[in-house]
């Protein structure tokens, strides 16, 4: 019996990226990217040195793999150009063979039943514009707005889902202020210069995309992280959770959909003289240009408490100069990958979107859990028994189901990942797929019980 009945035709399916399942090999004509560049100097960034050469080789075995994205009850799959590929030095000539590709890909996809969801910018950007400081130089604005378009002529008669980046904020937690990422910069000017580019990138694509008139939505993929303060009694703790919200949820979200920046954020920015430069113009391109589809990434919530720890300033301001992390007790943890379970953020994070951002129409865009090791869940029959993802899958859909009965606009889930693939420093440490890939056979992939699982909720549109 189907106890959560999700609305007809609700979009079943995960996501990945490009970078991370493509590989990069002799002959594909792809330039270099970040992560590529970043690899060849310093390899032992990555865990077991594996590097994005090594991507799970989606760009040869893609159509077996879109069987396999059937059999596990996929009606909707998000993937992402690689900016490097089409466009291999960023601007200027197109790579024949990557249009061949890409036309390939969707086409497969569709005549599978399968609607491509294409996202321009996850996390890739091409060497030549990276060497003149990536998001931090305007030049790369323009070049980025060039790309976009070239992918609506090529492909936006097939694909009616568009996104201008993935979590954007990543680029700039992990370029320029945590150090995940290549440049390693510990800079918090750096990094305000590089989210308002990219926020600018987003809009001036969004217009674009509106302007040719495709008949197909664009939006961006955020991924959220709801922020609960230690004591909601307390008001020191309450106001350190709404400046976390509006630094790292708000600062994407308003103006993506509300066309404005968080008061509290640019008090904050002002008050630190690091306005980023903006140009005449640029913000009203933002006002005007709003996403039509908010794409929700969550995994987990910010837990934050008033300031109590002195401010450290050994790198200049931080944004943890104005709140401190909570380690709540007793919360629920992911012991693979260190990240906190809270199954009911993703309905406070739909509510909020229902209340607070006129009811956009949204879809959870990824949602999954990272496993260390799953090859020891291996059964005699070969396959990987991971009821742990199931179980976090259907206490998740439970909760966007409670949130869709309340009238929040979600149209679909999509699981984080496909089949396991390679995940930037971490390369296969997590896996998190409802497909296996085993690296010591020839990256083999085989469904998973998630897989199986999973095919039957989207037969049922429901569990
Ligand atoms: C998401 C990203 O934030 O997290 C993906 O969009 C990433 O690109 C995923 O792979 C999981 O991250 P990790 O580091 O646990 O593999």
């Amino acid at each position: 019996m189907v106890k959560y009945q999700f609305p007809d035709n609700f979009w079943w399916g995960s996501a990945a990226s490009g970078p991370q399942t493509e590989g990069k090999f002799e002959g594909d004509g792809k330039g270099q990217n970040v992560m590529d560049y970043w690899y060849d100097i310093e390899p032992e960034k990555f865990f077991n040195n594996v590097g994005p050469d090594n991507a799970s080789r989606f760009y040869q075995t893609y159509k077996e793999d879109i069987q396999l994205m059937k059999e596990t009850g996929h009606n909707s799959y998000r993937h992402s150009i690689q900016w490097s590929r089409l466009i291999p030095n960023g601007v200027g000539e197109v790579n024949q063979a990557a249009v061949d590709y890409y036309n390939d890909l969707i086409n497969e996809m569709i005549a599978n039943g399968i609607e491509p969801f294409m996202n321009l910018y996850h996390f890739d950007m091409p060497m030549p514009f990276q060497e003149k400081g990536g998001w931090l130089n305007r030049e790369t604005v323009e070049a980025y707005v060039v790309y976009a378009q070239t992918c609506f002529e090529l492909f936006g008669d097939r694909v009616k889902k568009w996104f201008t980046h993935n979590e954007p904020i990543v680029p700039v937690e992990a370029g320029y202020l945590y150090q995940f990422h290549y440049p390693n910069e510990i800079n918090l000017k750096h990094a305000i210069q590089v989210g308002y580019h990219e926020m600018l990138a987003s809009a001036m694509a969004v217009k674009v995309y509106h302007e040719l008139k495709l008949d197909g939505q664009i939006g961006i993929i955020l991924n959220l992280t709801p922020s609960y303060p230690r004591d909601e009694n307390n008001p020191e703790d309450v106001k350190a959770s709404i400046i976390a919200d509006a630094m790292f949820n708000r600062s994407f979200l308003d103006p993506s959909v509300k066309g404005t920046f968080p008061t509290e954020l640019v008090d904050i920015v002002k008050e630190l003289d690091m306005m980023p430069e903006i140009k005449e113009g640029d913000l009203e391109i933002i006002q005007h240009n709003t996403i039509d589809l908010l794409g929700i990434n969550y995994y987990q919530p910010r837990r934050v408490k008033a300031k109590e720890t002195p401010i450290n300033h050994e790198h200049g301001p931080m944004p943890e100069d104005y709140f401190d992390n909570y380690e709540m007790p007793g919360r629920k943890m992911n012991p693979h990958r260190g990240w906190e379970i809270y199954e009911k953020g993703i309905y406070d994070i739909l509510t909020n979107v229902r209340e607070n951002y006129g009811n956009i129409p949204c879809f959870i865009s990824e949602n999954g859990m990272g496993v260390e090791g799953e090859e020891k869940f291996r059964n005699a029959e070969g396959i990987i028994e991971d009821d742990y993802r199931i179980e976090f899958v259907s206490e998740h859909l439970k909760y966007v189901h409670q949130a869709i009965e309340e009238g929040t606009n979600c149209l679909g889930y999509h699981m984080w990942t496909c089949m396991d693939n390679w995940s930037w420093t971490n390369a296969y440490k997590n896996r998190y797929g409802f497909i296996s890939v085993n690296l010591d056979k020839n990256w083999e992939r085989s469904i998973k019980n998630s897989g199986r699982w999973f095919k039957q909720v989207s037969d049922n549109n429901g569990f």
